[in-house]
């Protein structure tokens, strides 16, 4: 696609863009009285005008039921998550079966590394990417000593090559065949939050499986940003938080994927809790668990209704715009922003752009490295109107999202960040 570094090119591209009203069913922050550019959907997503709404019809039936309200009403609690699931499947590429909609990322990956990190004296390693999140970082290091081995020799990361930021697939395929006889489980994130690198997970899963070990993801940063295939990839179980670019509020409830061939395993081994136990006989109160046929068994705890109420106004949304038609927006809202972020670093680039160009390895974020007063750069962007996020050393992450974001706001950023690195 041929760009054009101009106000009027951008707004030509916005007016061409069939999403372009969804943006006026978020609420935008403001900043000195002006609607701000808000470019942080990988932290914390914009609120859903409909999220308010959702909630109070919970605290109604609170208040009409009481503890009725999961029988009673027009929505009752307990078939609320069976509303929610189905709009899921597109975004994660899974059956309904697949997915679970309970607690939070970390505790997730916890409860499924109980599942699927099932080492023993010789297969043991857990493969991931280096500089992983901080709060996956500390999962494996506790499930590994969880089970009685050293992290120095059972958390193996791949690396960027030296001079690099970016891990290369044929690394991570590589790795995984060097330790083959000794993998347990191979770990990494759909997107890289630092760097925004988009992992081939297809590629990753079917090496993990050929060496005899289970493929797990964290999408914190893919789920609702990328196409995900989970079950056609095969990949083994998978979680994310909803907090990011699926805007359901922060510290939203999360999700988890589970693939079908595993639902019925009942060598699989988990930790229980009523929530998961068949709903036909939940409130029976017998001793004995009757796993509920779908990867809600593994949910434990009672639903928080709140929660789910965020969830199901964003989902809602996603339904109505259509994620593949999201997809395709935000790829062209990247090319743009690519183009920009070159137009303006042409002539004495004072900046580098880590994540990678290619559609196929990006998503809405794009991670850059700033060479000279970053910070200060940085801290003049809110000031400015901008929302960005900063990462140490000098690296700032923007990411334009389809629901929310224009062409002209991507154009007015460009500009702001020209004049600033040129001070
Ligand atoms: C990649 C990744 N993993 C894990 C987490 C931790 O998520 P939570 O605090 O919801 O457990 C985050 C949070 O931003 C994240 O980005």
């Amino acid at each position: 696609m041929q760009h054009e570094f101009s106000l009027s090119y951008a707004l030509s591209l916005d007016d061409k863009d069939t999403l372009s009203n969804y943006r006026e069913q978020f609420y935008i922050p403001y900043l000195q009285d002006k609607k701000a550019i808000y470019f942080l959907g990988n932290s914390l997503g914009l609120q859903p005008k409909t999220a308010q709404d959702e909630v109070l019809t919970i605290m109604e039936g609170w208040a009409n039921f009481g503890v009725e309200g999961f029988f009673l009403g027009k929505d009752p609690w307990l078939n609320y998550q069976q509303k929610i699931t189905p709009l899921f499947c597109d975004i994660i590429g899974a059956k309904k079966e697949e997915l679970a909609t309970m607690n939070h990322l970390t505790v997730n990956l916890h409860l499924l590394m109980i599942s699927f990190y099932r080492p023993t004296t010789t297969r043991f390693k857990i493969i991931c990417e280096a500089k992983a999140f901080p709060s996956d970082q500390y999962a494996f290091q506790s499930q590994v000593k969880l089970h009685g081995f050293d992290p120095v020799d059972a958390i193996i990361e791949v690396y960027p090559k030296e001079g690099t930021e970016l891990i290369t697939n044929e690394d991570i395929l590589a790795t995984i065949e060097v330790h083959k006889d000794s993998v347990a489980l191979v770990l990494f994130s759909g997107v890289n939050y630092y760097t925004g690198q988009v992992f081939n997970i297809k590629a990753i899963t079917e090496a993990a499986q050929k060496a005899g070990a289970f493929a797990g993801f964290d999408l914190a940063h893919a789920a609702g940003n990328i196409k995900l295939q989970l079950h056609d990839w095969q990949v083994d179980f998978a979680c994310w938080c909803n907090y990011k670019y699926l805007n359901s509020g922060p510290g939203s409830i999360a999700g988890a994927f589970i693939h079908e061939r595993h639902l019925s395993n009942k060598e699989l081994p988990r930790l229980k809790g009523w929530w998961g136990n068949d709903v036909s006989n939940r409130f029976k109160m017998g001793d004995r668990f009757t796993s509920t046929p779908t990867a809600e068994s593994w949910a434990m705890s009672t639903s928080p209704m709140m929660l789910l109420a965020t969830h199901k106004a964003s989902l809602e949304i996603f339904a109505e715009a259509g994620f593949d038609n999201l997809v395709a927006k935000s790829k062209t809202l990247s090319s743009y922003l690519f183009f920009v972020l070159n137009h303006i670093n042409q002539a004495d680039e004072k900046f580098s752009i880590i994540t990678p160009d290619n559609p196929d390895e990006s998503g809405c974020q794009v991670s850059f490295s700033v060479h000279k007063n970053a910070k200060t750069v940085f801290d003049a962007l809110l000031p400015n109107g901008i929302f960005a996020d900063w990462r140490e050393p000098n690296v700032i992450r923007i990411a334009p999202v389809p629901l929310y974001n224009s062409f002209e706001e991507i154009f007015i950023f460009a500009d702001i960040l020209r004049q600033l690195i040129e001070e």
